[in-house]
């Protein structure tokens, strides 16, 4: 049985963000603000350290939940693997000398989002969890505050709180390219047990809407739609791609508009 995650706004003696901007993020997002760790609630976000963290309050030994994209994975990434060959970069139709305007609908930690901006997409990035959302929102502003990699956030990402279906729907934006990685059903020793991953799937659940968003995509996308599924699933509908690209363990469904 899911059990729905009580979230608060944390501000205590620990906290490092002024009492302004938690009562902002408050009322932004629509939660409690307490001033010292209750147990009716499972989740606290607060400032650490300058940086916005989620952290789980009804496990032991959990790390806080917070993005980033000036260390860790994110960062290691972008040092170490700037190919226009990759998998995520293929599959989203990047060649030599040209860089498609790529929707990001299922942001998420904007991982996949930062890789494309830093090859030289422009990425708009759509999440529709208001908590991940928030954590992605203060990475995005740190980022383009940094001297390493300023340029790329300032230059070719934009952030929105939204659903990808009403904002597809209603957008008159032009995208060639839509990119969607959406939640699948939780495999036994998948990824998913890594602690990042098992506290996402607590806040935003399974998507149980992929079809319905494959297909504004394609109606939304000028070139193709590439999907990253986990590689043994199942395709997002009943729809074949057009081709599939292999990666490490997932891979990329594409589906190319022009001959659909
Ligand atoms: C598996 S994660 C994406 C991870 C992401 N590719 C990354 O690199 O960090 C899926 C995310 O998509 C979001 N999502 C799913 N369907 C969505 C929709 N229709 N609109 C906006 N966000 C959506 C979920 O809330 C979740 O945060």
């Amino acid at each position: 049985m899911d059990i729905k995650p009580q979230i608060a706004v944390l501000k205590d003696s620990t906290t490092t963000g002024t009492t302004a901007e938690l009562i902002d993020l408050a009322r932004r997002l629509n939660l409690p603000l307490i001033n010292t760790p209750d147990p009716n609630f499972s989740h606290v976000l607060t400032f650490c350290e300058a940086r916005l963290e989620l952290h789980t309050l009804t496990t032991a030994k959990r790390s806080p939940l917070s993005v980033d994209f000036l260390s860790g994975p994110a960062y290691y990434r972008f040092i170490h693997d700037r190919r226009i060959s990759q998998p995520l970069a293929k599959a989203v139709g990047i060649k030599r000398g040209y860089r498609p305007k790529v929707l990001d609908g299922t942001a998420g930690f904007g991982e996949d989002g930062f890789v494309l901006a830093s090859l030289g997409c422009t990425v708009t990035m759509i999440e529709r969890s208001p908590i991940i959302w928030a954590l992605l929102a203060d990475a995005v502003t740190r980022s383009m505050n940094n001297q390493a990699i300023g340029a790329i956030f300032n230059r070719n990402v934009t952030l929105k709180l939204a659903d990808t279906i009403d904002y597809l729907s209603s957008s008159s934006n032009i995208h060639d390219t839509v990119f969607l990685d959406p939640m699948y059903p939780s495999l036994p020793k998948s990824s998913l047990n890594k602690q990042r991953m098992r506290t996402l799937r607590e806040l935003v659940g399974d998507d149980h809407d992929g079809s319905e968003l494959l297909n504004v995509a394609l109606k939304g996308a000028r070139k193709r739609v590439a999907v990253k599924r986990p590689i043994r699933a199942v395709t997002l509908d009943d729809r074949k791609p057009t081709f599939t690209i292999p990666a490490k363990s997932s891979r990329y469904d594409i589906y190319l508009i022009p001959y659909l």
